[in-house]
């Protein structure tokens, strides 16, 4: 439990150079991480934070192969764009380095190397379809045919989108490559395995009690329960060797002095990882800095931020090669996020339902904090969660307008006719209405130190990762400033009491300095702005949040009496309804658009089977049943084996799904069960019915969900 570490190593999840920027990807990895290693050095941390373009694997070569282009000109496309979309969104990265750099390639064949040379591998051989005109061995993805279980003729080497059914790429009927069309034939090959099994028993003890080698290193009660959830649930599951090397013509190589190296890339989910380590190494050349600490010496803090979808590969697959390394500290916390959704709807590249970064800020200019702020109040940190632009418009309508733009904009006002913009002397002695208590116990001295307690409030959500509860505190120390002014009348006391008006104007103006402190993590651009209409130093961003804690701590002052400040300009501005609708317009527009692309291409809708008669259908037996427990299958990535509820009787039944729900977010669920079907035994476990699953185009599988109130058992007819 590293409650002050020396230093801090933070990373974003590498995106794939393979689209644009959207904002579930904003909300996953990118901007969680920016807060808290903005947060980080205004508290004068010493901090690290890289990210960079992954550029390997199939997810590249796909979308080449779909283009028409060849992969460099793909990773170089979508490189730039995210490097711009970041920066104009505020990422404030120490490096954004890409996997195609020289120096990656080099420090993933020496981290490749040295587990070799220690024998951490394990030499397999297997067979696999090799395309004999492309002369290349094929990827599961790249194979397509005949499903052998339902009979679908576009089934993927790994996997049949229409009935859902786990495949290996021999199972296909008629196997056709995708890259020439020609038939694959069997070749052997050979291939290096991290026995990921032996490394099962620390990963365990590691996850559920942060020791490792008797050493403490994290207390897992930091760590997000879904994030433990998933962990404990793979672990449980059982791990299996996994192949750290591809026959591709697109990665990293494996080290030619390795004997059988030829042709033999590097797994992506290898090198991708090691990605953080290359861009460290990059960024401590360029700043004549050394990477190693950052890396190797235990006192520092490594967090990795990502999507819910990266989980294995960050808690227990890049964990175990690094074990296995030997020189390298394991991650501190992992605090992965959820997924975000659209206005109803999950967020799609291929269906073009997003909202896309480059567009935003091209349509919405000077809008960046706006919609930092408003995901960042949403933010997926424990459960999904739903961007929709009514709520963005009420976020910076309601809140940002109404709220603190309107509390800063009046004590600049005020300032500027009662003191000609001097932060006015005042009498310590003299009370006011606190906003606190709401009560004459208002004094100057007192109300500081509360907004010390609110600022140390906000610093401990951040350090906690709670991004969400910081900023709500935020935005109650605004209520708090409008509230003083609300009770205490300024505009009416002036004439009455100036004396007391200038203990509260001198407040109001603390408080608005330190805000344009403490929101900087969250709204940088805004937090410049409200620093120059202040006319105070421009933040370095470097220890500055620190200094107000300890100034409030000490009772001084954030801005001086007789200190002049600048006339007033809006903060924000309100969003229109036609903004609104505009860019919901736009949405529904360009979905539709790609909708009927993909329809010129494929066929319409699955035809409808043949008519049957009543009869055949009353022979089915559907049942409402609620799981009641769920598990991997050993040696399966698809199935789950499910213990379920029907009513009278505990069924046990092997589905599909693994890929689609992990164990522990479908527990509760109700689904639809036939029941009469003979039971069948899958990967050694009686499977005793089926459950019914809806299939979209995208092959995404959802359960046919009686719904919550429908009792175990009943009948489905
Ligand atoms: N490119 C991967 C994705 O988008 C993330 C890679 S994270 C890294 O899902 F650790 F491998 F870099
Ligand atoms: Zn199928």
């Amino acid at each position: 439990m590293n409650i002050s570490p020396e230093r801090y190593l933070v990373t974003s999840a590498l995106p794939y150079a393979n689209g644009p920027l959207h904002i579930g990807h904003l909300a996953g990895a990118y901007l969680s991480a920016d807060v808290y290693v903005r947060f980080l050095r205004l508290m004068g941390k010493d901090v690290v934070y890289v990210c960079g373009s992954d550029e390997h694997g199939a997810a590249i070569t796909i979308k080449a192969l779909k283009e028409g282009k060849n992969p460099q000109e793909i990773i170089d496309k979508y490189h730039d764009l995210f490097k711009v979309a970041f920066e104009k969104m505020g990422i404030s990265f120490d490096i954004y380095h890409r996997t195609s750099a020289e120096i990656h390639h080099e420090t993933s064949q020496e981290f490749f190397q040295t587990l070799y040379d220690k024998g951490e591998f394990i030499e397999q051989e297997s067979e696999q379809y090799y395309d004999e005109e492309a002369k290349q061995f094929l990827a599961d993805r790249y194979i397509i045919g005949t499903c052998p279980k339902c009979g679908h003729d576009g089934a993927y080497g790994d996997q049949c989108e229409k009935c859902g059914s786990a495949l290996s790429p021999t199972e296909l009927i008629d196997p056709k490559s995708t890259i020439s069309g020609s038939k694959p034939v069997i070749r052997t090959t050979k291939h290096w395995y991290l026995p990921l099994d032996k490394y099962e028993s620390w990963l365990t003890e590691w996850i559920s009690t942060g020791y490792k080698d008797g050493e403490h290193l994290h207390d897992p009660n930091d760590w997000k329960n879904h994030v433990l959830g998933q962990c404990k649930s793979w672990l449980e599951g059982g791990l299996q060797p996994r192949a750290m090397t591809r026959d591709l013509d697109w990665g990293v190589d494996v080290p030619q002095e390795i004997e059988g190296a030829e042709g033999k890339k590097l797994y992506v989910w290898m090198d991708a990882p090691i990605g953080y380590v290359s861009a460290t190494k990059q960024w401590a050349l360029d700043n004549g800095k050394d990477w190693k600490p950052y890396w190797q010496d235990k006192d520092t803090a490594l967090i990795h931020f990502i999507g819910k979808d990266n989980i294995v590969f960050h808690c227990l697959i890049f964990p175990a090669i690094l074990n296995a390394h030997g020189d390298y500290i394991m991650p501190l916390n992992v605090p992965a996020n959820q997924f975000v959704n659209l206005e109803g709807d999950k967020l799609s590249t291929s269906r073009n339902w997003a909202v896309w970064v480059n567009e935003y800020v091209e349509e919405l200019p000077g809008k960046e904090d706006e919609l930092r702020y408003h995901m960042i109040k949403n933010m997926p940190e424990q459960k999904d969660s739903e961007f929709t632009w009514k709520g963005y418009q009420d976020s910076v309508n309601n809140e940002l307008v109404n709220n603190l733009a309107n509390f800063v904009n009046r004590v600049v006002v005020l300032t500027n006719k009662y003191y000609e913009g001097a932060v006015p002397e005042y009498d310590e002695n003299l009370d006011f209405i606190s906003p606190s208590t709401q009560d004459y116990d208002g004094y100057h001295d007192g109300e500081m130190l509360q907004l010390h307690d609110d600022l140390q409030d906000l610093n401990e959500f951040l350090r906690k990762f709670e991004f969400r509860a910081g900023l709500r505190k935020l935005m109650e120390i605004s209520s708090q400033g409008n509230q003083l002014l609300q009770f205490n009348e300024p505009w009416k006391q002036i004439k009455e009491d100036p004396e007391q008006v200038k203990v509260v104007m001198n407040l109001a103006l603390q408080y608005i300095s330190a805000m344009s402190v403490a929101m900087a993590p969250f709204m940088p651009f805004t937090a410049d702005k409200l620093r120059a209409l202040l006319n105070l130093p421009e933040l370095t961003g470097i220890g500055e949040l620190d200094q107000v804690l300890q100034d409030l701590a000490e009772g001084e002052m954030l801005i001086p009496a007789g200190h002049k400040i600048n006339k007033s300009s809006h903060l924000f501005t309100r969003i229109d309804d036609n903004v609104i609708e505009a860019q919901v317009q736009k949405l529904h527009d360009a979905k539709a658009a790609s909708a009927a692309a993909v329809e010129a291409e494929t066929p319409a809708m699955e035809p409808i089977k043949d008519t049957i008669q009543f009869d055949d259908f009353t022979k089915m037996d559907i049942r409402v049943a609620e799981i009641i427990s769920a598990q991997k299958v050993k040696k399966a990535d698809k199935l789950l084996q499910l213990e379920l509820n029907m009513g009278g009787e505990q069924r046990t039944v092997v589905s599909g799904i693994a890929e689609h729900y992990s164990p522990e977010e479908i527990i509760g669920q109700k689904v639809s069960l036939l029941a009469n079907l003979a039971p069948r035994k899958l990967r050694g476990v009686m499977s005793q019915g089926m459950i019914l699953m809806a299939e979209d185009s995208d092959g995404k599988l959802t359960f046919v969900d009686p719904g919550k109130d429908a009792e175990p058992g009943s009948i489905i007819r």
